[in-house]
C-alpha cells in the first residue's frame, strides 16, 4: 500500500481534528442548544470514549498516510481529565510538525501554562462578543468574558500562539464586529470571523442569518483599512488580511459565500472513534471497533485509506441544492467544528 493517499477529488489526507470529548460547559445556540441538549441529553458514556493509548494509535497511524497536523477539538476539550498527557504523546511523533486545540477559553487560565510544557504550539478560542451580556446570551448563560479573556493572555504569557474565533449572525452579535477588531488588533491576536454555518441538525440555520465575508471586511475596512494577503499554505481555511497601518492580521472563514471544499484535506474522528471526511456528514467509519478487534495497524492503516480513497464530499460548494440542504448531519459538537 502507498503511503499518501488522494481522495476522489485528488485531495491529500494532511489535517486530523480529533475530538476527546462530546460534552461542553457552554450552550451556545449555533452548537448545542440548551433546549436539545439538556440534562437528560444522551452523551458519551466514559466507557465508550477513545483512550489516550487509543488516540495516540490512531493519530500515528494518520501521520504514516499523511497528516501533519493535529487539531485537538471538543466539546470542550479542556474538559477531558489529564489533556497534556495526550498533548505529550502527540508531540513525541515524528511527522507532526503542527499541534493546536480550539476551546472555549473558559479553563485555559487553569490549564494554559502545562498544555505549553506538553508541547502544545497554538490555541484557538471561541469568542462572539465582548460584551458580558451577549456573550451570555449566545452560549446559553454561562461563563464570563472576562474569565475567558484572561484565559487567552495566560495562553499568551505561557508561550502559545493565539487566534481567536467569532462567528457572526445577522441580528445577533454584528454590533459586535468593530469592538473585537478593536481589542484584538491593540492585543495583536489574530481574529478570525467565521459565516455561521448550517452545521448539525438543531441550529436552524437560515441564509438570511449570515453576515457574509463581503458585510465584514465592508464594516471594517470603513473603520480600519484593510488589504489582502497571501495564504500561508494551500488549502488554509480563513482568507487573510492585514491592518494598513500597523499590519496586524485578521481572517475571515466564509465557508458559505465563497467555499474551500477543493483544498480540503481535513479528516475529523470524533470522541466515540468514528471518522467523519466532511463536517456535514451523515455518518462516520467506526475506527473504535477495529482499534479493539485484534487487527492491527497495517489492517487500520489500510481501512482509513479506502475510506479516504472514497472521498467525495464537498457539501459547502454544493450548499445552494436543496438536497444536499436537506440530509441529515453529524452534530458540531461530535466533531468539534
Ligand atoms: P489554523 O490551523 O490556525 O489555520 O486554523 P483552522 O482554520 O484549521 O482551525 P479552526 O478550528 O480554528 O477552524 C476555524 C473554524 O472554521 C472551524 O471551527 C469551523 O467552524 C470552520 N472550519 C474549519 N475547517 C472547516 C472545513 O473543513 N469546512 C468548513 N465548512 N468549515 C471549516
Ligand atoms: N457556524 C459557524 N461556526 C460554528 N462554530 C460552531 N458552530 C458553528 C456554526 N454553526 C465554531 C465555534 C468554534 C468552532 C469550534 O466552531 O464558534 O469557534
Ligand atoms: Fe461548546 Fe464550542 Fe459548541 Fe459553544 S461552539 S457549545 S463552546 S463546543
Ligand atoms: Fe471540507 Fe466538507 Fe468543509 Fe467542504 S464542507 S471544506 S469538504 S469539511
Amino acid at each position: 500500500m502507498k503511503n499518501i493517499v488522494v481522495d476522489k477529488l485528488q485531495r491529500p489526507l494532511r489535517d486530523l481534528r480529533l475530538s476527546v470529548t462530546d460534552r461542553c460547559n457552554f450552550r451556545c445556540r449555533y452548537c448545542m442548544p440548551a433546549e436539545i441538549f439538556g440534562p437528560d441529553y444522551p452523551f458519551l458514556p466514559a466507557d465508550k470514549i477513545l483512550s489516550f493509548a487509543e488516540m495516540e494509535r490512531l493519530t500515528a497511524i494518520f501521520v504514516a498516510l499523511g497528516v501533519k497536523k493535529v487539531r485537538i477539538t471538543g466539546g470542550e476539550p479542556l474538559l477531558r481529565k489529564d489533556l497534556p498527557d495526550l498533548i505529550a504523546r502527540i508531540n513525541k511523533m515524528d511527522g507532526v510538525e503542527d499541534i493546536a486545540i480550539t476551546t472555549n477559553g473558559s479553563m485555559l487560565k487553569t490549564h494554559a501554562h502545562d498544555l505549553y510544557q506538553a508541547g502544545l504550539k497554538r490555541v484557538t478560542v471561541s469568542l462572539d462578543s465582548l460584551d458580558e451580556e451577549r456573550f451570555r446570551q449566545l452560549n446559553g448563560n454561562r461563563g464570563k468574558v472576562k474569565r475567558v479573556l484572561e484565559g487567552i493572555e495566560a495562553a499568551a504569557a505561557a508561550g502559545l500562539t493565539v487566534k481567536i474565533n467569532m462567528v457572526v449572525q445577522k441580528g445577533k452579535n454584528e454590533q459586535d464586529i468593530l469592538p473585537m477588531a478593536k481589542y484584538f488588533k491593540e492585543k495583536h491576536h489574530i481574529l478570525r470571523f467565521i459565516e455561521y454555518m448550517d452545521v448539525g441538525n438543531s441550529n436552524g440555520w437560515k441564509m438570511e442569518e449570515v453576515v457574509t465575508k463581503k458585510d465584514i471586511l465592508d464594516t471594517i475596512h470603513a473603520n480600519m483599512p484593510l488589504k489582502p494577503i497571501n495564504p500561508n499554505y494551500v488549502g488554509e481555511v480563513a482568507t487573510r488580511y492585514q491592518y494598513v497601518d500597523d499590519g496586524q492580521e485578521i481572517g475571515i472563514i466564509s465557508s458559505v459565500t465563497d467555499s474551500f471544499c477543493a483544498n480540503c484535506s481535513r479528516a475529523r474522528v470524533s470522541a466515540e472513534g468514528k471518522l467523519y471526511t466532511c463536517l456535514f456528514a451523515a455518518n462516520g467509519f467506526d475506527l473504535r471497533a477495529l482499534l479493539q478487534s485484534s487487527a492491527d495497524d497495517q489492517v487500520v492503516k489500510q481501512k482509513i485509506y479506502e475510506v479516504w480513497n472514497h472521498r467525495v464530499d464537498r457539501y459547502s460548494d454544493d450548499r445552494a441544492n436543496h438536497a444536499t440542504r436537506k440530509k441529515s448531519k453529524v452534530e458540531m459538537s461530535h466533531i468539534g467544528g
